[in-house]
């Protein structure tokens, strides 16, 4: 019962909600990012996603991938991961975390993006009309993880509700399984399946559920990093910067972090970017092959013209030319 016909699926009794105007917003196969392989389950095949190819180098602070590459150990046949919940605020570098600690651990990474919309079912399998008409089985990133014995990150967690969570309840304790009601089958994990939520503290998010909570432990928490480790993350993301524009960012970022200001290293990333390209589109820097040589004088104006258009004036007052 590999596929059934979208009619069919469209009279299943386990699939009641769906209705013809679900078929007809149904993503089509070929459009959405599959990968070819499949897997199949008790006689229904799923098709599994593909993982993310996420290259950011993790600088700085090694603690916390020490912590999370410990939380994701086994130290006993018996024993099994722990799913650990990175949390900080928006544009630390909890993603960013998580998929150099994969990488480190020589795994794939699957990247499920929670929003407030995720539905119980996204997380896990998906029906979706191929061109033949025919119903497929697509896996989620949680789902394809488990299967493939990848890490699934999923990321800004508490952007989703509890209904969605409670899908998730077996697979974070000793169970380690879902159950797809769409699909009609259990999935188990594969031994070397690792998972962890990131979690940012803004005002748009749910609070998860006690029993979530803890299931999703420890807590791994990322704070701003010190002026040291910034310039080393703004060089690792942006190796062409010069470094007396790096500098000055740091400080920047460095005097609003001191006055408790959410801005993170991604808004440096950002005011760094957009510098260079305000320098060399007003012609204030050049270009000799690879090297970009930079004006010190026209700093100040490009800085303020950065951080004013990416982070409005008030964040004007902390920087310091
Ligand atoms: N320690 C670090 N090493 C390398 N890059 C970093 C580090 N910290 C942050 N970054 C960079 O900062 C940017 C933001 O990081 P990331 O997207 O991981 O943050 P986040 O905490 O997940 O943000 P959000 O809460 O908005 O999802 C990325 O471009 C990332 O490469
Ligand atoms: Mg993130």
């Amino acid at each position: 019962m590999e596929a059934e016909s979208a009619e069919a699926y469209q009279h299943s009794p386990t699939l009641f909600f769906l209705g013809q105007a679900d078929l007809d917003t149904a993503p089509v196969a070929h459009q959405i990012g599959l990968s070819m392989k499949t897997h199949n389950i008790d006689g229904i095949t799923l098709h599994l996603g593909a993982p993310d190819q996420d290259e950011h180098p993790w600088v700085g602070n090694m603690d916390v991938l020490q912590q999370l590459m410990a939380c994701w150990m086994t130290v006993h046949e018996d024993d099994i991961p722990l799913n650990p919940r990175l949390i900080g605020r928006p544009g630390v570098g909890k993603t960013t975390l998580a998929a150099a600690a994969a990488r480190a651990l020589d795994k794939p990474v699957y990247i499920f993006q929670a929003t407030m919309d995720t539905r119980p079912e996204d997380l896990l399998i998906t029906p979706v009309i191929a061109e033949s008409g025919k119903i497929k089985y697509v896996a989620s990133a949680i789902v394809t993880a488990m299967i493939e014995g990848g890490v699934a990150i999923l990321d800004e967690g508490n952007r989703m509700g509890e209904k969605s969570w409670a899908s998730l309840a077996p697979l974070l304790d000793h169970r380690r399984y879902v159950e797809s009601i769409i699909a009609g089958i259990k999935v188990k994990a594969h031994p070397e399946f690792r998972f962890c939520a990131t979690m940012n503290e803004d005002a748009s998010t749910f609070e998860i559920p006690e029993y979530i909570q803890s299931r999703l432990q420890p807590q791994i928490y990322i704070d701003f990093a010190d002026a040291d480790e910034e310039a080393e993350i703004l060089k690792a993301n942006l190796p062409f910067a010069p470094d007396e524009i790096i500098s000055y960012v740091v400080k920047f970022l460095q005097a609003a972090h001191q006055a408790d200001e959410p801005y993170s290293v991604r808004d440096g990333i950002n005011i760094t970017r957009m510098v260079l390209k305000l320098g060399l589109s007003r012609e204030f820097f050049k270009k000799e092959g690879q090297q970009i040589i930079t004006d010190e004088n026209r700093f100040r104006e490009l800085l303020h013209d950065s951080v004013m258009g990416i982070l409005g004036d008030d964040a004007l007052r902390y920087l310091v030319t």
